[in-house]
């Protein structure tokens, strides 16, 4: 109930799936909870939901970042938790290492990874002069496999997984920890990502159709069944907490067993 008790936390990607049941689970323990999101309507329909405070958020803006973690610390006093976890799938047509178009691989790499730099780099300064601080970042298992599928979404994972060792290894002697997750599949709905991945799979003509496509993906998971959002939330709830006080710089696998190096 409060293992995240006055713990001041920003989510990005707040109106997406993830976000919004970090959001919940950070709330149920205690914490005061900050959403962003680029997307309004979700980011208000999350906030209403959850009764939580919502700032319209472009993640790729370095100015946006300064004023919204300049604004929460001038409120709260303090940023305890940063979660960067906006992200974006990019193109499900032209995917493999033969098609992939330059637009695409920058948008990927702008959204997906410059971000999560941007938002290490701000909340750094705020997190030293609150003595302490833990950054999650969301990877993806796509990090650590080859993704011929989605040959940009998987180099920007793998980006936001390397990042947060370095971050966690600079950010040690001020007490700040920086963790990653790496979700495997998990369940969105319709016109979630994995949705979009089992369709653009079957649109590709690399599966007969979505339905076989997801059975095929899910096949590759040990534990038989593609996650929930809660699932990934209960993992960022420890990252956040005092109880991983002595875990930094870690890649956290939540992915029903399919366990990666
Ligand atoms: N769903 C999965 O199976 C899965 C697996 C591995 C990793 N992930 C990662 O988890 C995170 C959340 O995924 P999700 O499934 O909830 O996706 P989602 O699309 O439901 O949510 C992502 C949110 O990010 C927001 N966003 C996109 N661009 C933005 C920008 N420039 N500025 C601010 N916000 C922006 C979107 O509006 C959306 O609300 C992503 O980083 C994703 O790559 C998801």
């Amino acid at each position: 109930m409060d293992r995240l008790a006055k713990k001041v936390c920003l989510i990005t990607g707040g109106g997406g799936a993830i976000g919004r049941a970090i959001a919940k689970a950070f709330k149920d323990e205690g914490a005061v909870v900050i959403i962003s999101d680029i997307n309004e309507q979700l980011l208000s329909a999350s906030a209403d939901t959850l009764g939580c405070e919502s700032i319209v958020q472009d993640v790729t803006s370095e100015s946006q970042w300064e004023c919204i973690v300049g604004d929460i610390e001038k409120k709260y006093g303090r940023i305890d938790v940063l979660v960067n976890n906006a992200g974006i799938l990019g193109s499900t047509d032209n995917v493999n290492p033969e098609t992939t178009q330059v637009e695409d691989f920058r948008r990927l790499q702008l959204v997906n990874v410059e971000s999560v730099m941007l938002g290490c780099r701000t909340v750094i300064p705020a997190m030293k002069r609150a003595k302490g601080g833990s950054i999650i970042n969301i990877s993806s298992i796509a990090a650590a496999i080859a993704t011929p599928f989605e040959v940009s979404y998987g180099l920007s994972k793998a980006a936001v997984r390397h990042l947060s060792w370095s971050v966690g290894a600079h950010c040690a002697p001020f007490g700040i920890r920086c963790n990653s997750i790496m979700p495997g599949q998990i369940e969105t709905g319709d016109g979630g990502m994995m949705d979009s991945i089992f369709k653009g799979a079957a649109r590709r003509g690399e599966q007969a159709d979505a339905d076989t496509a997801r059975t095929t993906f899910t096949a590759l998971i040990p534990l038989g069944m593609l996650g929930t959002p809660y699932d990934i939330a209960m993992g960022a709830v420890y990252l956040a907490s005092d109880e991983s006080r002595y875990v930094s710089s870690i890649s956290l696998q939540i992915s029903g067993g399919w366990s990666v190096l």
